[in-house]
């Protein structure tokens, strides 16, 4: 029977998982533990350190009952039945592999702190996603140990998206969990599909072996990437042609085979994972010597790179070949809507170029402003921050609008056209407003992937 279940990780992963644990099984203590000070100390506030929609409820509501944070790793160690770790798993930026591999330093780090503290046998489950065989070295770091303990490693990465992470967690597709193929292997995964067995349906829980859950992780998100660059290549095509790509999209993914979610066009994929564990799958192909395999998923990234500097390519056409000295209102920050994190969003490379062409940048994003500071500290001086999109709009040659906040759509559109320089352009990230509508108003409307509609 096991009573205490602690999470390693306070980020966006780990603490939701947390809190949802805690909500759906009021048996357990659960508890999250972090290095990171601050962020325990936020957990712990009335401003939680991440904007998710639904999670202040499920924090509040089980915080100080049975879901603890804190920042006593050992006590947390020594007390644990399974220890889930869900820190983070960058990619390296030096040495081997730089710039693709994983940086495995922080997972390594807690096995070391499991040894260190533990005093009993436990489960340890890799939440963080991983490259696949991790597993084996973290059961060999953790079984090295001179105490005489046992640890079973078992694999269950995490699949909820930022924005509907709460929905997500309550509502999974599938649980996936991976273990040994072993009797002790088997107990370790059966104990932690018990866990989501408190709500989800069994027929949604997956157990695997450990390498296939692993590896799962990692396909699930080069696919779902790969459907984004898919798209977002034929945009360019739609460009040449005029085809537009939201009917394409449509009309294939109407085919059941195909499907229809996520084929909309963008100005590309941004967030912490796509990147970065694409890259990751690349490296891991190269080091098993599968260099076609590698360059194939390679390019998905590729092409996402391409489809922003394309995107600041047809501003700089559009608008007479230069921006030096335009005013430039960037409308969202955030890597997607209904989230404040900023992580490889594509609103900082086209920020960046937009800076590089001599344009006045002014950005506005309801939740991401402190985040967007960050990401731009280097150049903050040559940036405008705006808490109000009205104070971006204001006397701007363009507006580029990066990411589908709601809010963007109830802007009072006739007053934005009065605020701006004319000719006035909207250059829609997003296909996400109605370009008719603003045609009519007199904007100078170019969309990804469909004819602009001009007035020149
Ligand atoms: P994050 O950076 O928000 O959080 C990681 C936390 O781990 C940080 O607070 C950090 O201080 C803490 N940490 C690092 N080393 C530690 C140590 N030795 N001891 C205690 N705490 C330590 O990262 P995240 O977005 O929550 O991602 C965590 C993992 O989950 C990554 O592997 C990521 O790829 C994966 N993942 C992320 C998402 C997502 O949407 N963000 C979704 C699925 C999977
Ligand atoms: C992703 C995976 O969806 C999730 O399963 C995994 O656990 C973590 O990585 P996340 O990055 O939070 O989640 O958001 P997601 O909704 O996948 O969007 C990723 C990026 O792709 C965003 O920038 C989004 O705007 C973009 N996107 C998504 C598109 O441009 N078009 C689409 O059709 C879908």
């Amino acid at each position: 029977m096991i009573k205490n279940i602690v999470c390693i990780g306070a980020g966006y992963v780990g603490s939701p998982t947390m809190a949802v644990i805690a909500d759906k099984c009021s048996e357990f203590k659960v508890t999250v533990v972090d290095i990171n000070e601050q962020r325990i100390a936020a957990w712990n506030s009335d401003k939680l350190p991440i904007y998710e929609p639904g999670l202040d409820d499920v924090v509040f509501r089980n915080r100080g009952k049975n879901l603890f944070y804190s920042t006593n790793i050992p006590d947390a160690i020594r007390e644990a039945d399974v220890i889930f770790i869900s820190v983070n798993t960058p990619t390296k930026t030096f040495g081997t592999g730089a710039g693709r591999a994983a940086d495995l330093q922080y997972l390594e780090k807690t096995a070391r702190s499991i040894i260190e503290y533990a005093d009993s046998d436990k489960i340890v489950v890799e939440k963080s996603t991983l490259p696949v065989r991790t597993a084996q070295a973290v059961s060999r770091v953790l079984n090295s140990n001179t105490k005489g303990l046992h640890f079973q490693i078992v694999s269950n990465p995490e699949f909820m998206a930022e924005g509907t992470a709460v929905n997500d967690l309550q509502k999974p597709d599938r649980v996936l969990i991976g273990g040994l193929e072993t009797p002790e292997g088997r107990n370790a995964v059966e104990t932690v599909a018990g866990i989501y067995r408190h709500w989800v349906p069994g027929e949604r829980i997956i157990t695997t072996n450990l390498w296939s859950s692993e590896l799962t992780k990692l396909v699930s998100n080069a696919l779902l990437a790969q459907r984004v660059s898919s798209i977002n290549s034929i945009s360019a095509l739609c460009e040449k042609t005029e085809a537009n790509v939201d009917e394409v999209a449509r009309a294939a993914g109407f085919d059941s085979r195909i499907g229809s979610k996520f084929l909309k066009a963008s100005i590309g994929f941004g967030g912490s994972c796509f990147k970065k564990d694409i890259l990751n799958l690349v490296y891991l192909c190269g080091y098993y010597g599968l260099p076609e395999v590698a360059s194939y998923w390679e390019q998905v990234v590729a092409m996402n790179d391409y489809q922003a500097s394309r995107f600041v390519g047809n501003m700089l056409s559009a608008m007479f070949n230069t921006v030096a000295d335009k005013k430039i209102a960037v409308l969202g920050f955030a890597f997607k809507a209904d989230t404040g994190d900023t992580r490889e969003s594509p609103a900082i490379a086209v920020s960046r170029m937009l800076l590089a062409e001599r344009a006045r940048v002014a950005i506005h994003d309801p939740k991401a402003m402190v985040n967007a500071r960050h990401d731009l500290a280097d150049v903050e001086n040559d940036v405008l921050f705006c808490e109000d999109p009205y104070e971006a709009i204001k006397g701007a040659h363009a507006i580029a609008l990066l990411t589908d906040w709601k809010s963007f759509r109830e802007l009072d559109f006739k007053r934005v056209f009065e605020m701006m320089e004319k000719p006035a352009f909207i250059f829609d990230g997003r296909n996400y407003l109605d370009h008719d509508m603003l045609y009519k108003l007199g904007f100078n409307v170019y969309g990804i992937g469909r004819k602009p509609l001009t007035h020149f």
